[in-house]
């Protein structure tokens, strides 16, 4: 893995839009693998500005989504459908048929999860964004899941439901079960681009770096693959 440390969070955002729009310059029809949460926001943000300044374009760019939240409305304002539209899409140039979001709300999740893994093998992501959970979760991958796994059904464990609570209300809100890219389906992609800021992710990234390769911790799985880049910065970096 290669490791970029960073000052603060506003350089992790500009080091890791640099890096998607070099690819969507090189590439004009790019496969991205796209994330949530916080953490890649200020990354969105920038690159709606490189192509507010005609810098670069995602006519042609396909984008897959990590996961989604089950039985939540596409339209609820934290499902990761309305998330992507409003940190990116509704502000780039992309075709709305190029879009892929796992559906949480269709009525048959293991139909959705079906649909969207046979998507998922049909193309091959260029540079799949990933954040990682205090817990070391990869897209909704808690510990314990199989490094084989593919696009499925996951009930959320308390402590994913409780860091994501300050989106909802309450936490009787936050929905109990998502779908997921498996792990399998992420490290398929031909690039992965982690990014980890703040204190709150210290534990996380020191053991993703200095740990061994387990299924309790879901990212370790990265250390396996040959061409993943990590984005940190001072307080992420803290226990290193
Ligand atoms: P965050 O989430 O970006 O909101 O910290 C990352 C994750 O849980 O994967």
């Amino acid at each position: 893995m290669k490791i970029i440390k960073v000052k603060n969070y506003d350089e992790l955002s500009i080091e890791a839009s640099k890096i998607v729009a070099n690819l969507l310059k090189q590439k004009e029809d790019a496969c991205l693998g796209l994330a949530t949460g916080g953490t890649p926001i200020g990354m969105y943000q920038n690159l709606i500005k490189m192509y507010r300044d005609g810098e670069i374009s995602f006519r042609n760019i396909k984008t897959y989504n990590l996961d989604e939240y089950c039985d939540l409305d596409q339209n609820h304002s934290q499902s990761y459908y309305s998330y992507m539209h409003e940190h990116l899409f509704n502000n780039i140039d992309i075709s709305k048929d190029n879009i892929h979001i796992p559906e949480g709300n269709s009525g048959n999740n293991e139909e959705a999860c079906r649909k969207f893994n046979e998507l998922l093998n049909q193309s091959t992501i260029d540079l799949q964004v990933l954040g990682i959970g205090g817990n070391g979760h990869i897209g909704f991958n808690e510990p314990g899941t199989p490094f084989n796994q593919e696009t499925f059904v996951v009930e959320l464990t308390d402590k994913t439901r409780n860091d994501n609570k300050r989106f909802f209300d309450s936490i009787e809100e936050v929905p109990r079960y998502a779908i997921t890219m498996g792990i399998k389906n992420i490290v398929q992609a031909k690039k992965i681009l982690l990014l980890a800021s703040g204190l709150g992710k210290a534990e996380a990234v020191a053991r993703l770096i200095n740990g061994e390769i387990s299924e309790g911790f879901p990212a370790s799985i990265l250390k396996r693959h040959d061409n993943v880049i990590v984005i940190i910065d001072e307080e992420a970096a803290l226990l290193l």
